[in-house]
C-alpha cells in the first residue's frame, strides 16, 4: 500500500505504536471504529429475572476454582481441571491454557506473571525473549528447566494485549496456583515481578522486596526482578545476579 510516508516518518510512527504497547499487526488497513454500526449491548427493559440469570448470580467462581483444584490429585488432573474451568474471561481470548514447563518435583519452582504472545502460541511458559533470558539466568547458577526447575505463571491464559491481570482474575485463579505448588512439591519458590509478588505474598514493591526471603504457601519464597523488566532495564541485572547467588546458596543448604 502506498502511504505517502517517507521511511523515517513511517519508522517513527511504528516506534510510537510500540511505545504505546502495540505488540501485533492485526490488519493491513486501519479500521475507523467510529464509522462501524453500534453493536454495544443495549440496556434491557425491565423484565422478571429468568431462572438461568438468577442461577448465574449464585455462582462463586472462586469457590468453584477451589473445589476443582482440591479435587485434583496429580498435576495431570490439575491441568485437566483448569482446561474445563470456564469462569475466567481470559480463557475466551487466549489460544490455549499455558500450564507449566520444566521438571515437576524440582526443588525450584518459578512463578511468573502470565503468558505473552509466544507462550500463548506454544502452550508453555517463558518461551519468548524474557524466557530466553530466564534460561540464561538459570544456567548461570547451574539450573536448567529440562532438569531441575519447574515453571508456571500466576495466570494460565494470556491477558488481551498483555495487559496487567486484574485483582479479581488473580483471586479467582489463585486456588489453582496454590494446588499447583502443593502438587509440584518444590523446596523454594521464586516469584518474578510485582504481579507474582502480589499473588503469592500479597505485597508489591519488587525493588524493595527482591532478594529478601519471605514465606508463603508453607515455603521459602524469594522475589526477583522479572526477566522482561531486565530486558528493558539491563543495568538491574547486577541485582538480579545477586539474587540468583542468594538462591544458589539457599539450594546448597536445602535437602
Ligand atoms: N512473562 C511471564 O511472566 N510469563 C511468561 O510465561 C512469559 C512472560
Amino acid at each position: 500500500m502506498e502511504s505517502g510516508l517517507d521511511y523515517y516518518s513511517a519508522r517513527a510512527l511504528l516506534e510510537w505504536q510500540i511505545e504505546l504497547g502495540a505488540t501485533e499487526a492485526i490488519g493491513d488497513a486501519p479500521v475507523d471504529r467510529y464509522a462501524l454500526p453500534d453493536t454495544s449491548p443495549k440496556p434491557k427493559t425491565a423484565e422478571a429475572p429468568s431462572a438461568a440469570s438468577a442461577k448465574l448470580k449464585d455462582v462463586d467462581p472462586v469457590a468453584i476454582a477451589g473445589s476443582a483444584a482440591q479435587g485434583a490429585k496429580s498435576l495431570d488432573q490439575l491441568r485437566a481441571a483448569m482446561e474445563v474451568f470456564d469462569h475466567c474471561e481470559l480463557k475466551r481470548g487466549a489460544r490455549q491454557l499455558v500450564f507449566a514447563d520444566g521438571t515437576p518435583g524440582s526443588r525450584v519452582m518459578i512463578i511468573g506473571e502470565a503468558p505473552g504472545r509466544d507462550e500463548d502460541r506454544e502452550g508453555k511458559p517463558f518461551v519468548g525473549r524474557a524466557g530466553q533470558l530466564l534460561d540464561r539466568m538459570l544456567a548461570a547458577i547451574d539450573l536448567d528447566r529440562r532438569e531441575n526447575v519447574y515453571i508456571t505463571n500466576v495466570l494460565p491464559w494470556r491477558p488481551p494485549q498483555n495487559r496487567d491481570p486484574k485483582p479479581e482474575e488473580i483471586g479467582m485463579l489463585k486456588p489453582f496456583l496454590e494446588r499447583h505448588v502443593a502438587l509440584a512439591k518444590p523446596k523454594v519458590l521464586v516469584v518474578m515481578g510485582n504481579i507474582s509478588c502480589q499473588a503469592v505474598l500479597g505485597k508489591r514493591g519488587i525493588t524493595r522486596l527482591r532478594g529478601n526471603w519471605d514465606q508463603a504457601m508453607d515455603l521459602p519464597v524469594i522475589p526477583m526482578f522479572h526477566p522482561a523488566y531486565l530486558l528493558r532495564q539491563p543495568q538491574m541485572k547486577r541485582q538480579a545476579w545477586a539474587d540468583l547467588l542468594e538462591l544458589k546458596a539457599r539450594l546448597r543448604g536445602a535437602t
